[in-house]
């Protein structure tokens, strides 16, 4: 196994979905990876790092296999970087060469921004004492995952979107914001204003990445394309898709957003941003039409125009990803037969 001169790497929420993603891969280039998660939506690494032998030390779980290893902290991040913070810790950190800071409250539209929006701002006291952590312990580069909801929503509506460029964007010098459409976009846009004054006041090398929607076969079934895709396996007619159907995101799969990731913390230090998005709209009707292709049937595709569907268009210029030399290996169609390929299997399985 190749051995990367940066070694030791921490990722807070690591247990969640993109986290799962970026660790395999980190571990898979001979890191050492450190993850901080209180499994609020994650996943325990016991379910996830099959094969591994475990042993407990100093409260951190450590598991092993062949030459990779993870630490695990089963903890909540609030409570751990506030601690350090203020030298109550009794935890020995290594020095991080990377730190990829993805641990937020992800509940999802329905679930969190429409019922409990403020349950969301935690992300803020989550992001305000990461950084207070980063600029002490000074990994020596830092990746702030913020979204493309922090984007304005003038420039994501009915009949006026455009796609998205990173400068539409800024919180640098005189700055550029606009209003985003909901506050899990404001709580990320505040954070990406941290990272900012983090590099800026205290030299941290950090990057903001503003990803676009992400999707993977490990996915749960409530989110949209596996979701469209356990209809589609049961070959449902009509075939009914959230929101008007006429709304369109820019899915990228996970595979080639944590190749972003990587990119992105090894290419920019100076607290900019990097949207995370293949560049192309498709809409929610589209994508289920395109799945039935799959599947090999045409039903007829509904829009359930009672729910809310958020912005209406949200997709990217992706020119300054690419230009940092980010190519995705699964073309839109491609990724969706991977997922539908796996939801089968999962509903088969069940059955
Ligand atoms: N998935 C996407 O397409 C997408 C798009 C834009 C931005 N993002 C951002 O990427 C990051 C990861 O998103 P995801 O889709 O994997 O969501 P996720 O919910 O699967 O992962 C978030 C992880 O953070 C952990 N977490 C939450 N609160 C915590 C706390 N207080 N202390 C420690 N851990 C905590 C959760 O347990 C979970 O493991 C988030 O910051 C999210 O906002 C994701």
């Amino acid at each position: 196994m190749e051995q990367n001169s940066r070694k030791i790497k921490l990722v807070t929420g690591g247990c969640g979905f993109v986290g799962r993603h970026l660790v395999d891969n980190l571990l898979e280039e001979g890191s050492e990876v450190w993850v901080l998660d209180n499994l609020f939506t994650g996943k325990h690494p016991d379910k996830w790092l099959a094969g591994f032998s475990k042993k407990e030390e100093n409260n951190f779980s450590i598991y092993e296999q062949g030459g990779k290893k993870l630490v695990f902290i089963y903890q909540d991040a609030i409570d751990f970087f506030r601690n350090i913070i203020a030298g109550k810790s009794a935890a020995v950190l290594p020095n991080f060469d990377e730190a990829y800071h993805l641990a937020a409250v992800v509940g999802g539209r329905a679930v969190l921004i429409e019922n409990d929006p403020l349950m969301v701002a935690t992300n803020h006291i989550i992001d305000s004492l990461f950084f207070q952590w980063a600029v002490k312990a000074k990994p020596k580069a830092v990746l702030y995952v913020s979204t493309s909801v922090a984007y304005p929503f003038s420039m994501q509506d009915r009949g006026k979107h455009v796609a998205m460029r990173e400068e539409y964007l800024s919180t640098k010098g005189h700055g550029q914001i606009g209003l985003p459409e909901s506050i899990y976009g404001w709580i990320k846009l505040a954070g990406e204003y941290l990272a900012t004054v983090a590099h800026e006041k205290y030299g941290l090398s950090v990057v903001c990445v503003r990803p676009f929607s992400g999707y993977g076969e490990d996915q749960e079934l409530d989110y949209p394309i596996p979701s469209i895709a356990a209809r589609a396996a049961r070959r449902e007619n009509p075939l009914i898709v959230w929101g008007s159907g006429d709304q369109g995101r820019d899915f990228i799969h996970i595979d080639d957003f944590v190749s972003a990731l990587r990119i992105a913390i090894q290419k920019v230090h100076d607290a900019s941003a990097v949207n995370i998005g293949m560049g192309g709209l498709l809409t929610f009707k589209e994508i289920a039409k395109m799945m039935a292709e799959i599947e090999g049937y045409s039903p007829e595709i509904k829009g359930l125009s009672d729910k809310p569907e958020g912005s209406f268009a949200v997709y990217n210029d992706p020119t300054f990803l690419k230009s940092l030399g980010w190519e995705p290996k699964n073309t839109v169609r491609q990724g969706f037969e991977r997922v539908l390929k796996s939801v089968k299997e999962r509903i088969k399985n069940e059955s």
